[in-house]
């Protein structure tokens, strides 16, 4: 328990015990096409499959408070006017409790004998939520309340919504049928759909205008209605149309009532548009709203969302020593998963929903800690991402959700971007042996016409860093490689220029030691991917391809005692003892680690100690040292940054979580577990008030040590880190890692655990695989045993005809 709340293993669940949380703490509903942002106020909005296009409530940028629109309702009790999640009238109430859980949140409050409960849901596979509301009179004596709704409709398009005004204020329009409300703005002309509000009880009144119900010189705080007592039934024309309904209580003592509202987003499909001229049709509402009057259809509803997550979270569960790591791996770094494989970076507290789409790079590795759960749609995303890169190797940036098309403004030229596709294809392979993917057509974006292959997309990256080379033989970095922020040719002193596409990158020599890593990562993912073809001689030539990539790196990328970070336009380096500032960067000792550098000469050892000397803290690894004190025109925005916050010296998890993995190629358990938890979320709730993030989600990025609020987290949830760390903790720390031909059992962990018990659904059969740790070691594997006879090496091989293995892994 600590100051705000805690978490519920058993339900999987955090609990947040006061409303006032360091910052609204989030979770998302929904897991299919229909998202709703939630926080534990009861703050965000919903959209339908992306956030800009088909945005269905309101959310008011950098607003105050920061989720300051949300779903809402008032409760009016004898003129006491308060809200179940608090805010947004924050009249004190006398128990609040709000559960995040996977898909739902749940809030309880009690003011003045009144118990009302109100569980948020997106039912599986459908395009609504769900607002399941109790209210119960726990006074001891009678009571008459009235209730009152509250959503903000959004005209879809997110940015035109929230800026183009002369337009917006003369278009809105909505009808009313009973209890629901329809909300049809643009509905007449180009759209076939529209946004419904509706509760399954009947109502004493409505309003759909925000002027009537809120009040034109008011706030949601002091909205008119809720605080007069009354709807006036008001029809909104133009402006800015509201969903709201009024519920008379009259409630005995001990009495309950429960109903729901449903928000919703409905396609019309081949429907009839209009019932009469300009009456939109409302079958597919009426159904809705009849579906849901039936009793126990939200019940069973919200019975299946929590059967899904038993199932999914099935694939993986972990019996071991260390609190932390059970909770993460078990539940909350899934979850994650789960989000950012749904939502890339586009919309959470701190992305808008407006600017990014889906990342090309993020999107990819978001598929390494999702591809487990339900590997058909991670097939999906990889061909929808590969149709975004273009002919010549490079790729769109970031994609629309919606249209799947690439996104022009950022556009493309990030070097590394293509060679992430290698690693998410490879991972789809391993877990499900489907080498048919490769040969899945998949065009490149700006030749549709012509048909090609998966394979040819990857055979097209490796050739782009091939041909991209700069004067060390190592690749160009061109706008940015992983870290957006090291453009190094970009050369800004305009402010009103994005420092990652200002610049001549045409004729620049700037190089990456990042990408050659991750190079040297990607042509061993290859060469093992061909020979599981059985494709020898292409295996070779990625091999060549490695090797020749792999001397460019020790000739030219150490720097005595780590790898340097790239070479910038004039040749000099970057992230070396010869630098003032920035000597030594996370990521190029991670790759190289990881890409199999300075194995064999030591050199792989001394970048990870130098990672221990200089770059660790106690909150995590600082992304480089020194900070940027000064700006450096030839860096780009890295040195924009103030130091000790993002890519300036922060602490960025994602990257963070390569080290963790490269510490457990070394074999070393404990400096992996130390690392590990040192960014969890879930072992900062000891210094909560400082943090600030939600305890049960990584954040992008922690301050280091540079800056004045050192340990403070931001941009929790959409973050490349959920998806690493997974890997991290599954596949480097437990060691059970999906190959070719079966199960790998390499664990790396603490030499005081004894063991540690992990349940691993693969390729359709339930492993139970149990390690034993009798010695104290930190990794190797000495004896396996798969159903009590004993194999050699440590693959579990893939079983025929069993749907469950039992394993026992002894190191020694
Ligand atoms: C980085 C930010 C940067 C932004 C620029 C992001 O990926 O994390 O620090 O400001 O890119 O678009
Ligand atoms: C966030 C971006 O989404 C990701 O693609 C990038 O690698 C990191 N920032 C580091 O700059």
């Amino acid at each position: 328990m600590t100051r705000y709340g805690h978490f519920d293993d058993a339900k999987r669940e955090y609990v947040i015990t006061r409303p006032d949380t360091p910052l609204p703490w989030l979770n998302y509903l929904g897991q299919d096409d229909f998202f709703g942002l939630c926080t534990n106020t009861g703050g965000g909005y919903a959209f339908w499959k992306d956030a800009r296009l088909r945005r269905l409530t309101r959310y008011r940028y950098n607003d105050m408070p920061y989720d300051g629109n949300g779903r809402y309702l008032y409760i009016n009790d004898g003129g006491v006017v308060w809200n179940p999640g608090w805010k947004p009238v924050k009249t004190p109430l006398d128990r609040y409790e709000c559960r995040h859980g996977l898909g739902y949140t749940q809030i309880t409050a009690e003011k003045k004998g009144l118990l009302v409960e109100l569980l948020l849901f997106v039912p599986l596979g459908e395009n609504h939520e769900i607002w399941q509301v109790k209210v119960r009179n726990i006074s001891g004596q009678r009571k008459q309340v009235k209730l009152f709704s509250f959503v903000e409709f959004c005209f879809y398009e997110a940015l035109n919504d929230m800026t183009n005004y002369q337009r917006t204020y003369s278009i809105g329009q909505v009808e009313v049928e009973g209890s629901a409300i329809y909300h049809k703005t643009e509905y007449r002309e180009r759209r076939n759909h529209y946004t419904l509000f509706a509760c399954t009880r009947g109502i004493a009144g409505f309003d759909t205008s925000r002027d009537v119900f809120v009040g034109v010189h008011n706030g949601l705080h002091d909205a008119a209605v809720p605080l007069g007592g009354e709807c006036q039934n008001s029809l909104a024309f133009g402006w800015n149309p509201v969903g709201a309904q009024q519920i008379n209580l009259d409630l005995a003592a001990g009495q309950q009532e429960e109903f729901a509202f449903i928000l919703a987003y409905v396609e019309q499909g081949d429907l009839p548009k209009f019932s009469a001229p300009d009456v939109l049709n409302k079958t597919r509402g009426r159904e809705l709203v009849a579906k849901y009057q039936r009793a126990g259809a939200v019940a069973t509803a919200f019975a299946a969302l929590h059967n899904q997550w038993e199932n999914l979270l099935g694939s993986f569960q972990v019996d071991c020593p260390d609190e932390h790591c059970r909770r993460m791996a078990n539940t909350w770094n899934q979850y994650q998963c789960m989000a950012t494989f749904n939502l890339s970076r586009s919309a959470s507290m701190y992305e808008t929903g407006i600017g990014r789409g889906m990342g090309y790079r993020d999107s990819n590795q978001d598929i390494l800690g999702f591809v487990h759960m339900i590997p058909e749609r991670a097939r999906q995303r990889i061909l929808d991402i590969a149709a975004t890169q273009l002919a010549d190797g490079t790729c769109y940036h970031q994609y629309q959700p919606l249209t799947k098309k690439g996104n022009a403004e950022i556009g493309g030229d990030f070097y590394d971007d293509h060679l992430w596709l290698i690693l998410s294809t490879a991972a789809y392979i391993k877990e499900t042996g489907d080498f048919g993917i490769l040969q899945a057509p998949a065009s490149y974006s700006d030749t549709p016409a012509v048909a090609t292959n998966l394979l040819h997309h990857l055979e097209t990256s490796i050739s782009y860093t091939l041909s991209h080379r700069g004067p060390h033989g190592l690749p160009l970095i061109g706008h940015a490689d992983w870290n957006d922020c090291l453009n190094l040719n970009c050369f800004s002193t305009e402010p009103n220029e994005s420092f990652q596409c200002a610049g001549d990158v045409k004729g620049s020599k700037a190089e990456s030691v990042m990408i050659a890593g991750l190079f040297l990562y990607a042509t061993r993912e290859m060469a093992g991917l061909y020979q599981a073809m059985s494709r020898p001689a292409d295996a070779q030539r990625m091999t060549q391809a490695y090797d020749e990539m792999l001397a460019a790196i020790e000739a030219h990328a150490w720097d005595g005692q780590w790898y340097r970070r790239a070479y910038d336009a004039a040749g000099k380096p970057v992230g070396s003892q010869q630098c003032d500032e920035g000597k030594i960067f996370i990521e190029s000792q991670a790759w190289c680690v990881l890409g199999g550098a300075g194995h064999t000469n030591d050199r792989a050892k001394q970048a990870m100690e130098s990672v221990h000397t200089h770059l660790f803290t106690p909150n995590g690894i600082l992304l480089q040292q020194p900070a940027y004190k000064t700006y450096h025109v030839e860096l780009g925005e890295v040195s924009s940054y103030p130091p000790g916050v993002k890519e300036n010296a922060g602490i960025f998890c994602h990257n963070n979580t390569w080290i963790h993995l490269a510490w457990c190629l070394l074999g070393q358990g404990d400096r992996a577990l130390e690392y590990y938890l040192s960014i969890c979320p879930s072992a900062k709730q000891s210094q909560i008030d400082i943090y600030r993030g939600e305890p049960y989600v990584y954040a992008q990025m922690i301050a280091g040590r540079d800056a004045p609020v050192s340990g403070e987290a931001k941009n929790t949830w959409l973050t490349g880190t959920a998806a690493w760390t997974f890997v991290a903790l599954s596949q480097g720390i437990l060691g059970i890692r999906p190959e070719y031909t079966g199960l790998r059992v390499d664990p790396c962990i603490p030499k005081s655990w004894p063991s540690l018990r992990v349940q691993r659904r693969f390729r359709g059969v339930e492993h139970d695989i149990e390690i034993r740790n009798p010695h104290g070691l930190s990794r190797s594997i000495k004896k396996l045993e798969v159903d009590g006879r004993t194999i050699a090496g440590n693959v579990i091989p893939l079983p025929s005809g069993k749907s469950r293995v039992r394993v026992v892994a002894t190191l020694g």
